[in-house]
């Protein structure tokens, strides 16, 4: 079975085909990234205009290669995200599958960012999802397919205040790092490390900057990144007033926002894991583009000798595309009539569409 996935929930303008759930056909992802960057952040309305801009051109690129005939079904965020976003997928879904003929199934964004994982392998359940996005931090643990019955998908935790992608963003923005935050100090962090290990009298024991875990002793599986980033507020303030404010001190920041953020994820992660029994842990959403949380996972595991597969999808697929939507779909085949197909922005992990 064909799927063409519709993706408009933020800043990106998705759409792709993907075969049974598994095999992409088609991928385009088109993004609004860089109008956002010289705002520091996303203003919802220049990105609806832009998603207005590029549905449909993004739509013609994804279906060349076949005629609308060979696609069986489409499938479309309905939320979490910005309302006028949302719509411009959510309305021209409707328009295609009342033209063509064709069923939909609506999607919850997050519950797809976990099926990133099926397009490159085949997780085995029961399974506990990390979903790290810009919004959102969820802990789940995924007995079977969601649509296989109700206690299928159970939320662990989440955060209580800002969500881990969230709080790259704002660190960068303090750090004057740019938009999107978490690739900006991953790569800062990079350099910070590389830049370490040749300096004999280092930068990092000159000024040794310790950040705190928020959370991560606690039994339950919620997180919170709010105090973080205020901790680095704080620090950027002292660091500017002693003159000490500069690259260096820059790298050595990110680099330890980076191992906060991963530190507590990663153990969070583990111990529900090992709770559960779990025979995989699946990562899902733009923070799991993350290469050191992805090594710090694996090693992790390793550490408490879990016999648990660790699934983690490419980069470009951990951030917002439509392949995911499109495998959601195969995995989750619920269409609706489209007259009853509307937009969810605040709609949940757990929450029915
Ligand atoms: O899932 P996503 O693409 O969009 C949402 O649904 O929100 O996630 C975007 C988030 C942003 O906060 C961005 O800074 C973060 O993912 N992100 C990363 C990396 N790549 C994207 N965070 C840390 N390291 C990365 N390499
Ligand atoms: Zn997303």
């Amino acid at each position: 079975m064909r799927i063409l996935g519709i993706e408009t929930s933020c800043d990106e303008t998705a759409t792709a085909v993907v075969e049974d759930g598994t095999k992409i056909l088609s991928n385009v992802v088109a993004s609004s990234q860089e109008l956002h960057q010289k705002t520091g952040g996303i203003i919802p309305e220049i990105a609806a205009r832009e998603q207005i801009r590029c549905i449909i051109p993004v739509i013609e690129e994804t279906i060349k290669p076949f005629s609308h005939s060979a696609i069986d079904a489409l499938a479309v965020t309905v939320g979490p995200g910005l309302i006028g976003s949302l719509l411009v997928g959510v309305e021209t879904a409707k328009t295609l599958s009342y033209v063509w003929h064709k069923p939909i199934i609506p999607v919850n964004h997050l519950v797809a960012h976990i099926y990133a994982n099926w397009l490159e392998s085949k997780p085995e359940f029961p399974a506990i999802a990390l979903v790290v996005s810009g919004g959102h931090t969820d802990l789940v643990l995924m007995k079977n397919h969601p649509s296989k019955g109700r206690d299928k998908l159970r939320w662990l935790g989440g955060t209580r205040d800002d969500a881990a992608g969230e709080c790259f963003d704002k660190c960068a923005r303090v750090l004057g790092l740019g938009y999107p935050g978490g690739p900006a100090i991953s790569a800062a962090a990079e350099k910070f490390t590389i830049s370490n290990c040749k300096a004999t009298s280092s930068a990092y024991f000159q000024f040794p900057i310790k950040l705190p875990r928020p959370m991560i002793e606690t039994e339950d599986f919620d997180f919170s990144f709010s105090g973080l980033k205020t901790a680095v507020i704080n620090e950027v303030k002292k660091l500017k007033d002693n003159q000490q404010f500069n690259n260096i001190t820059i790298q050595q920041l990110s680099f330890e926002i980076q191992e906060a953020i991963t530190d507590v994820l990663v153990e969070k992660t583990i111990r529900a894991a090992e709770k559960f029994k779990v025979k995989s842990i699946l990562l899902a959403g733009g923070v799991a583009a993350n290469k050191r949380l992805r090594e710090k996972m694996k090693l992790e595991i390793g550490n408490w000798k879990l016999e648990i597969d660790l699934h983690v999808p490419p980069p470009p697929l951990c951030t917002d595309n439509a392949a995911y939507i499109a495998s959601f779909a195969f995995f989750n085949f619920k269409p609706l009539p489209w007259k009853k197909i509307k937009v969810e922005p605040g709609l949940t992990i757990t929450g029915e569409v």
